[in-house]
């Protein structure tokens, strides 16, 4: 769901350079199922963030058919190489996600789990630069005691859909996943183990530096 104006989003999307043809279609492809990906502005701001740490080891928690991954994987390449965790709990999409990851030339630097997100990271050994959060929002408050300690210190949590198409300002809606958000949003910026912004980039995305 789009938070900002069509108009404003639209030009949003139009500033993102130029993208492998494969990525444009992983994004007609979101359109014509109405499947929920980041996008091209969400998806240039981690490429983004990940530069800017030099990230090397990034986990995404939530991975759908591996957009918000290939993002990550460019910058992860351009860093010097690494790792991206792709976790979902779809069979299908993670086979899906594996034919555009490779197309794209990001096979080396993918791993990927068929799994539960947050008891996969809790599975794997840390730590990461990244980590990405884009599961069920009614378990975005119950990841947070998974990811922090696998997350260094100076690295960057990214969560998606923080601001809920504007639910979250719904008092009346006390749905287990606005709770979520609301929940997740308290302990973030209420925290000082955080420092913090939300950006409202098409449905929100918060950014998180880790002190
Ligand atoms: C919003 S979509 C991910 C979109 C992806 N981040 C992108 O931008 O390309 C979330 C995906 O994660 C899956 N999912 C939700 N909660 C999950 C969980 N707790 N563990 C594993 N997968 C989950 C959903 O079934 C869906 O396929």
């Amino acid at each position: 769901m789009n938070f900002l104006t069509p108009e404003i989003a639209t030009y949003l999307d139009s500033l993102v350079p130029p993208r492998p043809d494969e990525l444009r279609d992983m994004e007609r492809i979101a359109e014509s199922e109405k499947f929920p990906i980041i996008g091209p502005a969400s998806g240039q701001l981690c490429y983004l963030v990940a530069r800017m740490i030099g990230a090397r080891r990034i986990f995404e928690l939530g991975s759908g058919y591996g957009y918000s991954t290939a993002w990550f994987a460019r910058a992860v390449r351009e860093n010097g190489g690494g790792e991206v965790h792709h976790v979902v709990w779809d069979d299908d999409l993670s086979k899906r996600a594996r034919t555009h990851l490779e197309q794209l030339g990001y096979s080396d630097l993918i791993r990927y789990h068929v799994a539960e997100a947050v008891e996969t990271l809790r599975a794997t050994d840390g730590p990461f630069d990244i980590v990405f959060n884009d599961i069920n929002k009614s378990g975005y408050p119950g990841s947070i005691d998974a990811i922090v300690p696998k997350l260094r210190k100076g690295g960057v949590l990214i969560i998606d859909n923080m601001l809920w198409s504007g639910r979250i300002l719904d008092r009346a809606d006390q749905t287990p996943d606005t709770e979520g958000v609301r929940e997740v949003t308290r302990m973030i910026m209420e925290s000082d183990d955080w420092a913090a912004s939300i950006l409202p980039i098409r449905d929100g995305v918060l950014v998180a530096y880790r002190r």
